[in-house]
């Protein structure tokens, strides 16, 4: 018996003219679902039992008009001995904004009320516990060096790190 000729070249282009235009469609499908050069407009930080963030610098993108920085206890020495804030100043401010917050107390979150310098703080966190802030990235400027700190007495000098804008 003769078995009919399968004109198996003409198909494999057919699939692959197919699979071509599936991906093309898939690719056009995501370019419309995302803007240009999406960027990362919130970060998650952690602190731990050694008194130390999980980041020592971020930067954050213009193209965001808010950024969000979600911030993790991730020991679990209790909130009074070991708590955590996460703090934003100039870093010129630094030492007078932590000086100011160990005055104001903890009752205060170790910020001092209505205080121009801070451009965003989290609450103090213990075990287990998030915070979350979100700030206008309009309130920084290019060239200013930032710096994000904890406020828990003590802790200011070695738990902090660089944060800047970028393109
Ligand atoms: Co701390």
């Amino acid at each position: 018996m003769r078995i009919p000729y399968l004109p198996a070249r003409p198909f494999q282009q057919t699939l692959a003219r197919l699979c071509k235009a599936l991906a093309m469609a898939g690719t056009l499908a995501l370019a419309a679902h995302l803007p240009a050069n999406a960027a990362t407009c919130d970060i998650e930080i952690s602190g731990n039992d050694a008194m130390q963030f999980d980041k020592a610098a971020i930067e954050v993108s213009k193209s965001c008009k808010q950024f969000t920085v979600k911030l993790r206890h991730a020991g679990k020495l209790p909130k009074t001995a070991m708590g955590h804030n996460w703090v934003l100043s100039k870093t010129a401010d630094v030492q007078a904004v932590a000086n100011d917050g160990l005055a104001a107390g903890v009752a205060a979150q170790y910020v001092k009320a209505g205080d121009a310098r801070v451009i965003a703080h989290t609450k103090v966190v213990g075990p287990g516990e998030t915070d979350s802030v979100s700030f206008a990235t309009a309130k920084l400027k290019d060239a200013e060096s930032y710096t994000f700190f904890c406020s828990f007495p003590g802790h200011a000098s070695i738990m902090k790190g660089t944060l800047k804008l970028v393109k």
